[in-house]
């Protein structure tokens, strides 16, 4: 549809700089980072001492990869302040990580990181389309998740009517994206769905609201749920990637006009691919774990961090700094089912495709006997007859066997039937090691 883009004249003087300028800055602030880190946490330190590089080895952007990775581990060994590379009393807000049992890791911002971070939320919403004066409804979860006070902080800098609505209240959503006319809608994919869905509940028709835009991440979704959420709300759905280890929501965001996944705000992390399993490597173009180092970042940096997160990099379009493609899932949400690979994404691609199915799933793995059953819940559409299912079941079942490469049992249920998230939603059950 893209009814919108960013305006030229409102970009950051780097989103137009040539790819020689933006190496160069990058160069430069990734020495900083190396120093500033070296300095003052010393678990970096004795990592680096144990490879025997020092960051006056640094020479050229390449030269990255004789660096020491950081592991979320590491984090959790840390808690809650132990890498901090600043004064405790410097520290201007706290986060955590989501969707971890335990004590999440912890991550801390100065000032001048909460600014630079609202900056590059800014900057975000506006390569989705977005522009001082809109209306954004935050539905992403306020808190400790970084979701709901990212975006608020981003879109508040842009110059934005925020309504920090946050998620849950499904009914209360509706409601307010009625009486205040919001442009922008920014939630989980699949958090949009159901408010979508709650739209229908009340006979409204969520394609005429006033929403023009989504700006939706925090969790894997496909091309097929894009166009899903795109003609059931009537807007342009973006994707906007981020971790709390790195800043939040805004590490990266696609560019409205070509929608071709996100760009990496370069100019404050450098991204690197590696071979998930040997950690070498991998030239841009090839599918492995996304690697960030922060380029600016005060009181937390990190040097090679293993976000677990499975892409590729691909060269810079509507922007000089470069793209990664659509997340295709996490490293540890990969189920392997009688030895195949599977992510939940190539599932839900199956799913919407399937007419007569809604689109929510989830995944459930059981092991009987000695071998593991992949069950898919999904559940029937209103307008289809109890008496469809079986066929719609077989049809899904063919189609997954087909281009996923995996046997399922399917479960269609009733409307309703599977358990919706005001936030991330919960794709997986592995029942397996209970
Ligand atoms: O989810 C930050 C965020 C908030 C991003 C709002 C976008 C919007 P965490 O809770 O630390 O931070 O979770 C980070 O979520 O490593 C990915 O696995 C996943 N993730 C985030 N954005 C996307 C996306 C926030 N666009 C983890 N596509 C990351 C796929 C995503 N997965």
């Amino acid at each position: 549809m893209v009814t919108r883009r960013a305006a030229a004249g409102s970009l950051d003087p780097i989103e137009k700089a040539s790819v020689d300028e933006l190496r160069s800055l990058q160069l430069d602030r990734l020495r900083w980072t190396l120093k500033h880190t070296w300095e003052n946490v010393a678990a970096f330190r004795s990592k680096c001492e144990a490879l025997g590089v020092v960051p006056a080895d640094l020479g050229a952007l390449e030269d990255l990869a004789r660096f020491p990775f950081t592991v979320k581990d590491e984090l959790r060994a840390a808690y809650p302040f132990g890498l901090f590379a600043v004064p405790v009393e410097q520290i201007v807000r706290i986060h955590a990580s989501s969707g971890t049992t335990g004590r999440p890791p912890v991550v801390g911002y100065t000032r001048k990181d909460v600014d630079t971070w609202a900056e590059l939320v800014a900057r975000s919403i506006r390569a989705s389309g977005g522009e001082p004066g809109d209306r954004i409804h935050i539905a992403y979860g306020y808190g400790l998740f970084t979701g709901g006070l990212g975006a608020h902080y981003g879109a508040e800098r842009l110059g934005a009517m925020v309504i920090p609505m946050s998620g849950g209240q499904t009914p209360k959503q509706v409601q307010l994206i009625q009486d205040l006319e919001p442009d922008i809608l920014m939630c989980t994919p699949s958090y949009a769905l159901n408010i979508a869905d709650e739209f229908a509940r009340q006979g409204l028709d969520a394609a005429a609201s006033s929403l023009k835009v989504g700006i939706f991440g925090a969790e894997p979704w496909s091309e097929s749920m894009r166009r899903e959420i795109e003609s059931s709300l009537g807007i342009d759905a973006v994707d906007i990637y981020g971790l709390s280890e790195a800043i939040g929501p805004g590490v990266a965001n696609e560019c409205i006009e070509t929608k071709d996944g996100p760009t990496i705000w370069e100019d404050h992390f450098y991204p690197e691919i590696v071979d998930p399993v040997s950690g070498e490597l991998l030239p841009d173009g090839e599918f492995g774990e996304l690697v960030l180092t922060s380029l600016t970042k005060e009181a937390m940096p990190i040097v090679r961090y293993r976000t677990r997160d499975l892409t590729r990099l691909l060269p810079g379009t509507a922007r000089s700094m470069r793209r990664m493609a659509r997340i295709a899932g996490r490293s540890d949400d990969m189920l392997i089912v009688r030895g195949v690979n599977v992510f939940p994404t190539q599932i839900e691609e199956r799913v919407l495709k399937q007419p007569g199915l809604a689109p929510h799933y989830q995944l459930r793995v059981t092991r009987e006997g000695r071998l593991d059953t992949l069950t898919v819940r999904v559940e029937r559409t209103v307008s289809v007859a109890g008496g469809d299912v079986d066929r719609i079941a077989e049809s899904l079942r063919h189609d997954i066997k087909a281009y996923v490469g995996v046997v399922t049992r399917i479960e269609v249920l009733e409307p309703g039937g599977v358990p919706r998230s005001a936030g991330k939603a919960v794709r997986v059950i592995d029942e397996r090691c209970k």
